[in-house]
């Protein structure tokens, strides 16, 4: 490899950096990605994948190859807390929307099914998509150092098969390096919250637990035995391959020592959390991670900007991790490439900072608030620090006891799991990302209250920064959601019956500008509202329009049709595309 010069240099191949190549090289940019490992992730990690993320994966056309590797939503239900597979069962919970009282409004929210895919397995899924739209990826390729200046970035990359550096130049760096980014620390990105809070262990293994799991099947089995009650318990059992393949995740307190990590002690957790000693266990192999709880204070620098746990570090509760990484470079990709192309003025991208940097710490106080959620869990079962196994295991009895006292603790158990929804059935926080500042258009309307909890459920809305509520409908007797009609790098207008002046001023507009801008009436002349739900979620009147981003967000709005649809249009677009 020689010296390089190209638009834009991605740093790390992880979920963040392979969806950003794939959407710079559908865009035709000229751009970069190095990573430091020889391959893509080699253990499974980081699983759960909602439904937003499966909206992006239906943009970049990989929906349908990753539902082919990935476990089902329908396999992923029973969330189980036991002393043991073969042991007692201590309490359940029907997650991730699979339950009767939350399936529908989870179907009602997407087009797509939140799925459950190991990153060992998702990683080569996106590579083969970036590598299909033609991306310059490179591995073996670390950073060593990296510095800006006004017009560019200059990197200094090293190879690592024969060790030799060279200089890659380029407009613009993504920083998708994970959570020891050398792009944060290297230009100056500054972070609030705190690190090595806990740390927890990877035990990927073998064992087949059909008989245990195949008539509760689930995605996560959290084994809680008395005398253990450091965080969540004796370990939590993530499913990587239904019903043989595995994940031990276990945490411990890195201040009272490391713990043993050999072959020999993490199979006999393996046994003792199975509680059946006729299993064989396989292991395949053991790594640690930490527990930290950060986020980047601001997400551009300059030229630079951060995606994933490059930007934000936080522990795995509510499956944020790769899923919040890869709507990280949803978002930023589509700016980028406009910039670059000259579709926009540079000031768009100002708004990947103020867009993203508030759901970044969003993200991580929730994903902090669930952990410490959990502790009331440990608490019902009686399980409480310094226990011996003894006091544990007679304070577990007291659970199942006759008589007003067992009622009580039951009652708290309850109220307990019942917590547990804002980890694992908490659709508003994995789908209702909105932006209040960046690349929109305020319409001076307040964003509509919530008649829930906001947290747990989906309100869908049209207001300017919410993304595009999905309803199907209908064309020559093919279905699409709302979502397909926009996207895949381009602006839509969005508009119903009577509305065609809105839809001849896009069509002008496209060409002058030379923005990707399709317009589509919805109701009965082009795509039809067949069940009538667009209708409820549009929020705007039949000639009303909607103008929605690359990226599903709503740009602008207008309740009807104006006086002058062509100007209003043309101000909207310009406004979001910082265009003078
Ligand atoms: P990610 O860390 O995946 O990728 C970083 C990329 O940057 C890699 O390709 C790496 O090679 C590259 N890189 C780093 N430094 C570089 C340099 N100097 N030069 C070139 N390339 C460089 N989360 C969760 O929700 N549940 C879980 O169970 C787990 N388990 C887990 C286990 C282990 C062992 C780890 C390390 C992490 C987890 N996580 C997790 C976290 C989850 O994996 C994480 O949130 C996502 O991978 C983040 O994706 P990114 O693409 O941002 O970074």
């Amino acid at each position: 490899m020689s010296d390089i010069t190209t638009d834009v240099l991605v740093v790390g191949a992880g979920p963040a950096g392979l969806t950003m190549a794939a959407l710079l090289a559908r865009e035709g940019i000229d751009a970069v990605t190095v990573t430091k490992y020889p391959g893509t992730a080699h253990s499974p990690r980081a699983h759960i994948t909602n439904q937003r993320t499966v909206e992006v994966f239906r943009d970049l056309g990989i929906e349908d190859q990753v539902k082919a590797v990935a476990t089902d939503n329908d396999l992923m239900g029973n969330n189980v807390w036991a002393t043991s597979f073969a042991g007692e069962e201590l309490a359940r919970l029907l997650t991730w929307g699979s339950g009767p009282e939350r399936h529908s409004e989870y179907q009602l929210a997407s087009p797509s099914k939140m799925c459950n895919i190991p990153q060992h397995i998702l990683e080569p899924e996106l590579l083969r998509a970036a590598t299909g739209f033609g991306a310059d990826i490179r591995f073996s390729t670390e950073l060593v150092h990296i510095t800006q200046d006004t017009d560019g970035v200059t990197a200094t990359v090293k190879e690592r098969d024969t060790g030799e550096t060279h200089q890659i130049r380029a407009k613009y760096v993504v920083g998708a390096d994970g959570g020891r980014s050398l792009v944060a620390q290297g230009l100056g990105f500054d972070f609030t919250g705190e690190s090595g809070l806990g740390a927890a262990v990877n035990v990927w293994l073998e064992a087949d637990l059909t008989k245990y799991t195949a008539h509760r099947p689930g995605t996560l089995y959290w084994m809680s035995q008395p005398g253990n009650d450091y965080w969540v318990g004796s370990g939590t059992w993530i499913c990587v391959k239904p019903w043989t393949e595995w994940v031990l995740l276990f945490m411990y307190d890195p201040s009272q020592g490391e713990p043993d990590l050999s072959e020999a002690a993490v199979t006999e957790r393996a046994r003792t959390t199975i509680g059946d000693p006729d299993v064989d266990i396989r292991i395949k192999s053991v790594s640690t991670w930490q527990i930290n709880h950060v986020v980047a204070d601001r997400y551009r620098e300059g030229r630079a900007f951060l995606v994933g746990d490059a930007a934000h570090r936080h522990p795995p509760a509510n499956g944020l991790g790769t899923n919040t990484s890869i709507q990280d470079s949803f978002n930023l990709a589509w700016k980028l490439a406009y910039v670059l192309q000259g579709k926009a003025g540079e000031a768009l991208l100002d708004s990947y900072d103020a867009e993203r940097q508030p759901v970044g710490k969003q993200v991580v106080d929730r994903a902090m608030k669930s952990v410490q959620d959990m502790l009331p869990i440990s608490q019902a079962f009686g399980f409480g620090p310094g226990q011996s196994n003894e006091e544990g295991a007679a304070a577990l009895r007291g659970l199942f006891e006759p008589g007003p006292k067992g009622e009580a603790r039951r009652r708290e158990l309850a109220t307990a799991v019942e917590l547990q929804n804002y980890q694992f059935n908490a659709l508003g926080v994995e789908i209702d990302q909105r932006y209040a500042a960046g690349a929109v258009v305020d319409d001076g309307t307040p964003w509509p209250e919530p008649d829930r909890d906001p947290e747990l459920h989906h309100h869908p809305t049209t207001h300017p920064g919410a993304r595009l509520p999905h309803a199907w409908l209908e064309k020559d007797g093919r279905a699409a959601s709302t979502l397909d009609l926009t996207g895949r790098g381009g602006f839509t207008v969005l508009t119903g019956t009577g509305g065609q002046p809105w839809v001849d001023a896009a069509t002008k507009l496209a060409e002058q500008l030379d923005v990707p801008l399709t317009a589509h009436v919805v109701g009965h002349e082009e795509w039809a509202d067949v069940l009538g739900r667009w209708a409820t979620l549009r929020e705007v009147e039949d000639t009303g329009v909607l103008l929605v981003r690359p990226d599903h967000h709503i740009a602008y709005r207008a309740p009807r049709l104006t006086d002058n649809p062509a100007g209003d249009l043309e101000a909207a677009l310009r406004q979001v595309l910082a265009l003078d």
